[in-house]
């Protein structure tokens, strides 16, 4: 009987993954993170834990705002720190957040005219036109624009330009004539749906349901609801036109 000796081979070496990595600094000390990460997940992949600062990490609250410097650049570069890409050399630090003044006021007491814009902003004469608000926002909005239409009295404009608005804060940071461009739009956009807009009707209808307990029993039966089914009323949810004044269904579990 004749044996045939078996071939031995040299057993494959598991082939690792290389994980591509770029160096980052972070308040003066080295981290090499994955390449890829926003600001935010490569602070995280570094070992920060951020418990301030940060919200939705959709680019919706604004509550990220950071400042930045890339390698060979002495220039701070300002975004959210949910949305910038990190690249190799960055230089990031912890800042303070932007404080603006905020005026307080009743709305209902208030005209919506230029005045009441000047009024409570009067540094609006102050803007040079320098467009820096604008560069800077995260939201891509015409920010100078609408600080323009603030001083002309066009809130409708002026509501409607600055209607994205995230409340960031980074148009202040940049502004040397120091206006606070996020209050602005929101003082605007309040006048503008109290004293402008006319009122809908379907609105107020479902506010009177509510007081009135109408959903209760319905709300209690959502908050027993599993996750799937939830999730099944709401993609099916009625969304309200933005045209019309469109009467609303009783609720999506149509109780009439
Ligand atoms: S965490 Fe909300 S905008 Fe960045």
């Amino acid at each position: 009987m004749a044996l045939q000796q078996k071939k031995l081979t040299k057993p494959k070496k598991k082939e690792v993954p290389l994980i591509e990595t770029v160096r980052i600094s972070i308040m003066g000390k080295n981290h090499d993170v994955p390449t890829g990460l926003t600001i935010l997940k490569a602070m995280e992949s570094a070992g920060y834990r951020l418990v301030r600062g940060v919200g939705c990490r959709g680019g919706f609250c604004g509550a990220c705002a950071t400042v930045y410097r890339k390698a060979g650049d002495f220039r701070l570069q300002v975004g959210l720190a949910c949305q910038t890409g990190i690249e190799d050399g960055m230089f990031l630090a912890q800042i303070p957040f932007y404080p603006a003044p905020k005026p307080v006021y009743n709305i209902h007491e208030l005209s919506a005219s230029a005045e009441t814009m000047f009024r409570f902003f009067p540094e609006l004469v102050r803007c040079i036109q320098c467009n820096t608000c604008a560069k800077v926002c995260p939201q891509g909005l015409e920010v100078m624009r609408y600080i323009a239409a603030a001083q002309q009295g066009d809130l409708k404009r002026l509501a409607e330009l600055s209607f994205d608005c995230i409340s960031c804060g980074l148009c202040v940071s940049r502004c040397p004539a120091e206006i606070a461009h996020y209050h602005v739009g929101m003082l605007a956009r309040r006048l503008y749906g109290s004293h402008v807009l006319p009122k809908a009707a379907h609105l107020h209808t479902r506010l009177e349901e509510i007081k009135t307990g109408y959903f209760e029993e319905e709300l209690d039966k959502f908050c027993r609801m599993d996750k799937a089914t939830l999730q099944r009323f709401y993609s099916q949810r009625v969304i309200e036109s933005e045209e019309e004044d469109v009467p609303l269904r009783k609720s999506n579990g149509d109780k009439d």
